[in-house]
């Protein structure tokens, strides 16, 4: 299906081009900005474009979105979208896609590395050869094969980490607060009090939530087995850092691995603290857990992708902001796509315009939020321009277009 007229795209902060030649292959053109623009300039750029992709870097306002006229979609080619006034696109009939998977791998990877480094004190190791120090040791030093992993959050990245890790000949226990299917070997704890208890490296892969928040406090880190490791790259709030800095400092763990802090610098530089570091055996990191090539052009395709199924067909199955549906296409059918205020009596409305226009619906589908519904009517191609100008014309209409059959 395509649109009365050749859709914009304007992709900032350097967007891996896979997104590019996804977007182009739909007849999309694609404008492909290293960077963001200044912020004064960004509505004035945004109104002349229908489609805008972001990374983490620009701040998608309110006033961005009310100054975007045409804008029909959003991509966020990373993980989070705090950077994007969600309820505001959401009000403007606007959905927000992100890639909340590409980079699993890449995380998972990264915590396989670090267990061994931590085991085999490799980063020490390295730093004193740097230095010009040679110290050749074996004391404390250990092969990772039949040691407990305990992983605290079994979802995407955590379940992965326990396949690999199980690969690596590690016996694998997890705590999940929802039931999740054990891959593998992996073992589910009853109680995160029993993970601590019985793991020789402990790592974290949950959310931010309230319920996360210092999660790894004092106490919890005190429950860890002696001379057992920690490791985060979840979240900088999960662990309690001064706690877990006394912890290391004492020789009750034997080492860390810590990728994210509670509170991270917006930009490269130097001039950043942390009470973890200068402490043996730490791995410190600056949240490069997900930061890949390949979980770049992944993050590339999977948001691109997304728009261009949103475009094309009206589908917000992974969409963060907005009323989720998928509907196949109806092979010479026109589509009509409507947003709307989620008030009684819409349904209604649309409904009548259709009937006196003696068209005939073909696939209809509703899907509402508290505040807007989502609706996708298929139509025979004759009547579908009329029947379209008349819903956007209804005072609840927020944003309405027309697919036709390429
Ligand atoms: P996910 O949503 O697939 O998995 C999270 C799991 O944690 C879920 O199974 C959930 O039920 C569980 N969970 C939630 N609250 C819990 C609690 N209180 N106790 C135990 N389990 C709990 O998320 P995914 O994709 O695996 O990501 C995990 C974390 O990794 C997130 O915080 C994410 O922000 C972070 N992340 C970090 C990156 C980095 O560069 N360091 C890159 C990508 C993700």
């Amino acid at each position: 299906m395509t649109h009365q007229r050749p859709l914009r795209a304007l992709l900032l902060e350097g967007i891996h081009p896979g997104a590019r030649d996804v977007l182009a292959s739909e007849g999309i053109a694609v404008t492909l900005l290293d960077k963001s623009p200044p912020k004064a300039d960004l509505p004035s750029m945004v109104s002349e474009y229908d489609i805008l992709g972001i990374r983490s870097k620009t701040q998608v306002t309110a006033e961005v979105l009310d100054a975007a006229k045409n804008l029909l979609v959003v991509g966020a080619f990373c993980i989070g979208t705090n950077q994007i006034n969600l309820v505001r696109a959401n009000a403007r009939g606007v959905p927000v896609f992100n890639a909340p998977l590409s980079n699993t791998r890449s995380v998972a990877e990264l915590m396989i590395g670090e267990i061994i480094m931590l085991s085999r004190q490799l980063g020490d190791r390295s730093r004193e050869v740097h230095l010009g120090q040679w110290n050749k040791r074996a004391t404390g030093c250990r092969e990772i094969r039949g040691k407990t992993l305990g992983i605290v959050g079994y979802g995407h990245i955590g379940s992965q980490v326990g396949v690999l890790a199980e690969a690596m000949g590690m016996r694998v226990v997890f705590y999940d607060v929802a039931t999740k299917l054990p891959m593998g070997n992996n073992r589910p704890a009853a109680s995160l009090d029993e993970l601590l208890a019985e793991s020789d490296f402990v790592t974290l892969h949950v959310p931010a939530t309230a319920q996360t928040r210092h999660m790894m406090g004092g106490s919890e880190i005190a429950k860890m087995r002696r001379g057992s490791f920690l490791l985060n790259a979840s979240r900088g709030d999960v662990v309690v850092i001064d706690q877990l800095a006394s912890a290391l400092s004492s020789g009750h763990l034997s080492g860390a691995a810590v990728d994210v802090y509670p509170e991270e610098p917006e930009a490269n530089g130097a001039g950043f603290a942390t009470d973890l570091q200068n402490l043996p055996n730490v791995i410190l990191t600056p949240h490069i857990g997900g930061s890949t090539e390949e979980a770049q052009e992944a993050i590339g395709k999977e948001v691109a992708t997304a728009l261009a199924k949103f475009l094309t067909s009206g589908t917000t199955t992974s969409a963060v902001n907005f009323p989720r549906v998928e509907q196949p296409l109806l092979a010479g059918k026109h589509r009509i796509l409507n947003v709307h205020k989620n008030v009684p009596g819409v349904l209604g409305d649309i409904n009548r315009i259709v009937s006196d226009q003696k068209a005939n619906i073909l696939g209809q589908v509703l899907v509402t939020d508290p505040h807007i519904g989502y609706l996708i009517m298929d139509l025979e191609q004759d009547l579908s321009q009329e029947v379209c100008d008349q819903i956007a014309a209804l005072p609840t209409s927020i944003r309405t277009r027309r697919l036709e059959e390429r």
